[in-house]
């Protein structure tokens, strides 16, 4: 459920209409819906009630801007981090350093020393070697690091080839066949906490089989680790839950998701970790645009919004369905394509798609795009870093500024022996 609904024939972000919105800030703009998000996190929190020990880190990956990670942090969420810039984040926006776990196939040393000097609660470890280097920096530095091992269970998350994880030949975690082995040499290390595992099959997932059996095989590994006198109080089960891109078609909700967990890791006695992203901010954010043309078409119209690839990246990078409204339809539909003003006929959202009818001038947005979206956006064709605004009831703030190509201009040098 989302508060971006037609009130007036106009559609709203709770009570905010997208018009005046896009009147005060321009377009094209993310827009994101406090409510929502708010409401997203307490169905997630409420689907894991009835485990006892859970600990839940926001992927901020899917959405890192400051202000959504803040209202996140009010719901006691902490943060999946991947990089040192997203450490940096979490920290800003209030998160706790004890509720920051580090995922990540590359993280450089760098990296590791701020994790380690901010006092992270837990760092998921991809390789060996990561492991052998982090304990001897937490050495140097008189700390010790809490760690779990990321373990790659081969299972099929059935996904998107590019955001499938899980597989024995993607570069994530180590072959569960061997983790026994690496868990043993690492867990000697003196500044070391090696104290679980941790796995993450992939993203926007419709199918929880998958998950199930990788749990299941975590599980395995959790008593075969005890057995071999390895104390286990942590598990962290990843992200990956889907939202519905598509109306008609319904992932498994978060309570799904809950009651098979809790049939699955019954009996574990640990602390369970859970690291959603998309379920959480997906649909608690739109990309709102407006039409510069209806261009004339071979077999239909183009119609070309100001968004574009570099905006919202998912359609061009995996061919992703993002929903299309017109904020204020007449009841008249059209079939056309959708795309964007960037130079590449990557850039281009829908084809031969059933839409609102729209005219040039008319404001729509694309739904579901609170998740991957602003984030992933570039500044490609030399347009403008797309802006992000939050609205709570009748108020709206823009929460990221539109940064334009002037600011970037002015970041770039010509040295001056290019000059003469
Ligand atoms: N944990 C780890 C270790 C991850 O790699 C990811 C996502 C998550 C958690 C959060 O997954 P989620 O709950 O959001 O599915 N850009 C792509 C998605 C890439 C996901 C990468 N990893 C997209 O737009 O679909």
């Amino acid at each position: 459920m989302d508060h971006f609904t037609y009130k007036n024939g106009v559609l709203h972000a709770e009570d905010v209409s997208l018009a005046m919105i896009a009147e005060a800030v321009g377009t094209p703009v993310y827009i994101y819906s406090r409510a929502t998000l708010e409401r997203h996190a307490q169905v997630f929190k409420a689907a894991l009630s009835a485990l006892p020990r859970t600990h839940i880190a926001f992927a901020i990956k899917a959405n890192p801007n400051l202000a959504v990670l803040n209202v996140l942090a009010r719901q006691g969420f902490g943060a999946d981090v991947v990089s040192g810039g997203e450490i940096s984040r979490a920290l800003a926006a209030g998160m706790k350093a004890q509720d920051i776990v580090f995922s990540g196939v590359g993280k450089t040393r760098a990296e590791l020393a701020q994790a380690l000097d901010a006092g992270i609660g837990q760092f998921n470890i991809e390789l060996e070697e990561e492991g052998a280097v982090l304990a001897e920096m937490a050495a140097q530095m008189g700390k010790t690091a809490s760690a779990v091992l990321r373990v790659n269970p081969d299972v099929d998350a059935g996904t998107h080839a590019k955001i499938s994880t899980g597989k024995s030949e993607n570069k994530f975690g180590v072959p569960i066949s061997e983790a026994m082995g690496i868990f043993a040499r690492l867990s000697g290390l003196p500044a070391l906490n090696l104290r679980g595992v941790a796995c993450h099959i992939g993203s926007q997932l419709f199918d929880l089989a998958p998950l199930e059996a990788a749990y299941a095989r975590i599980g395995e590994l959790v008593s075969e680790l005890r057995a071999a006198g390895h104390g286990i109080d942590r598990v962290d089960l990843g992200g990956g839950l889907g939202v519905p891109y598509e109306r008609d078609k319904v992932p498994p909700s978060p309570a799904d998701y809950g009651a098979m967990v809790e049939r699955v890791t019954r009996g574990w006695d640990v602390t369970l970790m859970f690291e959603p992203g998309r379920v959480i901010v997906g649909n608690a954010g739109v990309l709102l645009t407006r039409v510069i043309w209806v261009k004339p078409g071979v077999a239909r119209p183009y119609v070309i919004v100001d968004a574009a690839m570099n905006d919202l990246a998912r359609p061009a990078m995996y061919d992703a369905f993002h929903d299309f409204e017109a904020v204020r339809p007449t009841g008249e539909r059209m079939v056309a394509n959708i795309a964007g003003p960037v130079c590449e006929t990557g850039d281009t959202f829908a084809m031969g798609r059933e839409i609102d009818a729209v005219l040039s001038g008319d404001l729509a947005i694309f739904r579901t795009a609170g998740a991957y979206g602003a984030t992933m956006a570039s500044t490609y064709n030399s347009r403008a870093l797309v802006p992000e605004v939050m609205v709570d009831g009748e108020r709206f703030a823009v929460v990221a500024e539109r940064v334009l190509p002037e600011a970037l201009i002015a970041a770039e040098h010509v040295p001056g022996w290019l000059r003469n």
